[in-house]
């Protein structure tokens, strides 16, 4: 405690004293003189008595030593006699509207929560930037009405320059992305693992802010490209942000971060035209790709449908690296992180993913928003695969090669809570675009491993944003801002929010007392004292180690474990991509390269593009490959997740047209309401439309503003007049071949089987459609409860791959 107040001085002593105190130049020579009545006085003798009160630095002596190392001891403190000694300013009592009061003590208001920035103009007035209300927003300045306009518009020039300077530099790869906010629940505290703050208690909930991204395009580019998904967590916990910045994929192109400029340069539009947008299917991917054969484990996953999801909503997430849980003694494991959707994985076909890019551009913006406002709120189960540092160590692969995943059933997934995205921003600017995350934000219970991809990204992300967000204040933007205390001494920069009290912004200080103080092992993030493994040949060295090298076992794990339609989809897509691809040396060295994984993939593949021989394998970077662990992960196929709510907020086209049997048009609405699809009715224009009872239905979209390739499913209702109004529409046959084409279910009733065959749908009539296993359910007249509910039982196994062709037949 610091020594109370010295004894009033008297005489010329206390003027001299009240004098020395004013002076912010040169103190007073003595403390014994002063007045006590006199708040400067005050000040400078309580500050001269915080800093006797630290006389010397005692933690010194703890800054030395691998022990204290990984133990770090708190700071030391004093406490001020009063709050005054620590203000910046005696004056701080003066108030107004504008400065308010006094600093509330330890309280850094910058991450109060959103209120405090939220605005609302109902029943406002319009002003200017600096509060004056603006009477014209129609005309500039002039010099008479015909005039010219005038240089001391402030109005006109206020509103131009903010105008000028609205928008910011792109995300230099994720610049495409949607995002929401949400909440992260505890299922059973897991201190046994972590002792990170939304694992601590049952029942916990940590707001969150989740951003879903695609990786290649431009800001404005389409949501549907074939391209990876970032999937990236902002957890607003109690002991600060951590940021789980993943992708929907569990795996990466390449090993190191030194590789990712090259990477983004050559999957990027080309430099020379600017082409092309969000895609991969260009020269310089494949030149680039194919000469790092460590990508080809994440080239299945790209070429497979996880590369085409048909919403946020229905894919996983993973962390991609190991990371390192810590718990309260210190103790730690490796884990992945995996999200798990709880409407399953369901993914686009590529024929719809390239019609919705044209019909829809913010096809994945758009489902996730409407999800939000319509109460089927995303849902997803965190889980982390555990290991430890010995397990691994026995691994065929290298648990630090961010190419290899952990297959599931080698270690499986222990469930740990569930995220829920319920509430969708105010603001677009503000909250999605200003966002910034960073692998580096980590919290006490969470730490890295040593994957040197990880390593380069902890880096690269704030080094962006200071660039993308304007300066080093991006922090202090209110959507990055935490939630818990803020209190450190950096100062200054572009756009700072934040006013600090008082004139300390070092450490260690006896001015301030010591604060804001180290907070010590027992608080604070200590780094896992991980020792570098003695196994290894030690010193400064640019190599990888050995088994980085096997580029191919879980490339064919990954092959192996999809289904024979999932199969299809890859050995196209290889296909397509290739076909683009203008330099035939490219394609053939991709095929060699495919060889080491799949033979079957590599000849489809050869075959699909014309290639009569097939070129040697690639040579293999490894000399010897451990036996794999697994042979078939089932869990790698998308058909593994069906879902528990596979239906919630799923699209359902009914099409109208005058003399539709409305009363099954009103009962398919109904029990497809009540199972949470939306179900919209579609005509050949909007409006209203006579059923053959003559109700008037309301078509809310037209085939023309809302394609069939837009739903999930199709309902053709019964109803002569109306089959025959729809049958003129050249537009009903396209959609009735696009959902046939896309193998999503249809349920055809009555009169409008009459559709199918003016459609020139195969195999329907002659080959037994009405299979629910083809998932087109035919209905008699009267048949609607049954036919329904089997057209619902068709919509949960989402597509009906066994009417697939290549070439398609529709
Ligand atoms: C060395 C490798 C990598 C580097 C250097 C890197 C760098 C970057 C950069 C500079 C951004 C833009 C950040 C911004 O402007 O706010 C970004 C965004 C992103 N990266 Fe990486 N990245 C790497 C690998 C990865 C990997 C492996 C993943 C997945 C595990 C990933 C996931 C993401 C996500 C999800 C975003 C978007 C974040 C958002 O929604 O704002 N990145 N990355």
């Amino acid at each position: 405690m610091p020594n109370s107040p010295k004894a009033p001085p008297s005489g010329g002593n206390a003027v001299a004293a009240k004098a020395a105190a004013r002076a912010t130049d040169s103190g007073p020579a003595a403390l014994a003189s002063g007045a006590t009545d006199d708040a400067a006085v005050v000040k400078a003798l309580q500050t001269n008595d915080l800093v006797a009160a630290m006389p010397f630095n005692p933690g010194k002596p703890g800054e030395h030593g691998f022990a204290n190392g990984v133990a770090p001891q708190a700071g030391s403190t004093a406490e001020p006699a009063s709050r005054l000694v620590t203000a910046s300013t005696l004056s701080e009592e003066t108030l107004s509207e504008k400065v308010g009061s006094v600093a509330l003590e330890g309280r850094n208001a910058t991450i109060e929560p959103l209120d405090r920035v939220r605005v609302d103009s109902t029943g406002q007035v319009l002003t200017t930037n600096q509060g004056v209300k603006v009477a014209d927003n129609q005309n500039s300045l002039k010099y008479g009405v015909r005039g010219p306009a005038l240089l001391e518009d402030f109005i006109l020039r206020e509103k131009l320059t903010h105008f000028d300077h609205e928008r910011i530099p792109e995300r230099i790869v994720h610049a495409r992305g949607s995002a929401a906010h949400g909440f992260f629940e505890c299922y059973e505290a897991a201190t046994d693992l972590t002792k990170a703050a939304p694992f601590n208690e049952a029942g916990k909930i940590t707001p969150v802010f989740t951003r879903f991204s695609t990786v290649q395009g431009e800001r404005g580019s389409k949501d549907t490209a074939r391209d990876v998904r970032g999937f990236a967590v902002k957890f607003y916990t109690d002991e600060g942000n951590w940021d789980l910045v993943g992708n929907n994929i569990p795996v990466f192109f390449i090993q190191d971060a030194m590789k990712f400029p090259d990477l983004v340069h050559a999957v990027k539009p080309e430099p020379h035209h600017g082409m092309p947008q969000a895609g991969s299917a260009h020269d310089t991917f494949w030149d680039f790709v194919s000469l790092m054969p460590e990508s080809t484990h994440m080239l299945m996953w790209v070429m497979s449908d996880r590369a085409l999801p048909r919403s946020y909503a229905t894919m996983q997430g993973f962390g991609v690296h190991s990371f390192r849980m810590v718990n309260a003694a210190g103790a730690s494991v490796f884990v992945k992180f995996h999200w798990t959707p709880k409407a399953g994985t369901h993914s686009l076909v590529w024929d719809e993913a390239v019609k919705i890019s044209g019909a829809d551009p913010d096809y994945h913006r758009r489902d996730l928003w409407e999800r939000i406002e319509s109460g089927a709120f995303p849902e997803y189960e965190l889980g982390v695969q555990v290991f430890t540092e010995e397990q691994a160590d026995q691994f065929s692969f290298d648990i630090l090669d961010a190419t290899k995943l952990v297959p599931e059933e080698l270690v499986p997934v222990r469930p740990l809570g569930r995220m829920v995205l319920n509430r969708n921003p105010d603001n677009f600017f503000a909250e999605t675009e200003q966002v910034a995350f960073c692998t580096a934000h980590v919290i006490p219970g969470i730490d890295f491993s040593n994957d040197p991809l990880l390593a380069g990204r902890i880096h690269s992300y704030v080094d962006t944003q200071i660039t993308r967000l304007g300066g080093p204040n991006f922090h202090e933007i209110p959507i990055n801002a935490p939630i818990a205390p803020v209190h450190n001494n950096q100062r200054d920069g572009l756009h700072r929010q934040a006013i600090p009290r008082g004139r300390v912004s070092y450490e260690p200080n006896s001015l301030a007392g010591g604060c804001p103080f180290q907070a010590g092992a027992t608080q604070g993030f200590v780094s896992v004292a991980a020792s570098i493994s003695n196994r290894e040949e030690q010193g400064k060295v640019r190599a990888k180690p050995e088994k980085f090298a096997d580029h191919y076992t879980q490339a064919t794990l990954f092959f192996a474990s999809q289904s024979p339609a999932e199969q299809d989809h890859i050995a196209n897509a290889f296909r397509f991509e290739l076909s683009k691809v203008t330099v035939p040396a490219i394609r053939e060295r991709t095929v060699a390269m495919l060889r080491n994984a799949s033979e079957a993939l590599a000849q489809k593949v050869a075959t699909g593009l014309g290639m009569e021989v097939l070129p040697a394998p690639l040579p293999l970077a490894a000399t010897s490959v451990a036996a794999a662990e697994v042979a078939l992960s089932s869990a790698l196929s998308l058909l593994h997740r069906p879902g528990d709510e596979p239906l919630k907020g799923r699209k359902v086209a009914i099409l109208v047209a005058p003399g539709v049997d409305g009363d099954f048009v009103m009962q398919a609405q109904e029990e497809l309401f009540a199972r949470g699809v939306v179900p919209r009715m579609v005509g050949s224009r909007i409006g209203p439309v006579r059923s053959a009872t003559g109700e008037v239905l309301q078509a809310d979209a037209s085939l023309e503003n809302e394609p069939g390739f837009l739903f999930d499913a199709l309902v053709l209702p019964g109803g002569q007049e109306a089959v025959e109004a729809l049958a003129r529409d050249g537009n009903t046959a396209q959609c009735i071949r696009d959902q046939f084409r896309h193998c999503k279910p249809i349920l055809v009733h009555g009169a409008a089987s009459e559709l199918l065959v003016l459609a020139g749908v195969p195999f329907v009539g002659d080959q037994g459609a009405g299979s629910d296993d083809l998932g087109v359910v035919l209905a008699e007249d009267g048949q609607a409860p049954a036919a329904i509910a089997a057209f619902l039982a068709a919509m949960e196994k989402h597509r009906h791959f066994a009417r697939e062709t290549d070439p398609p037949q529709a």
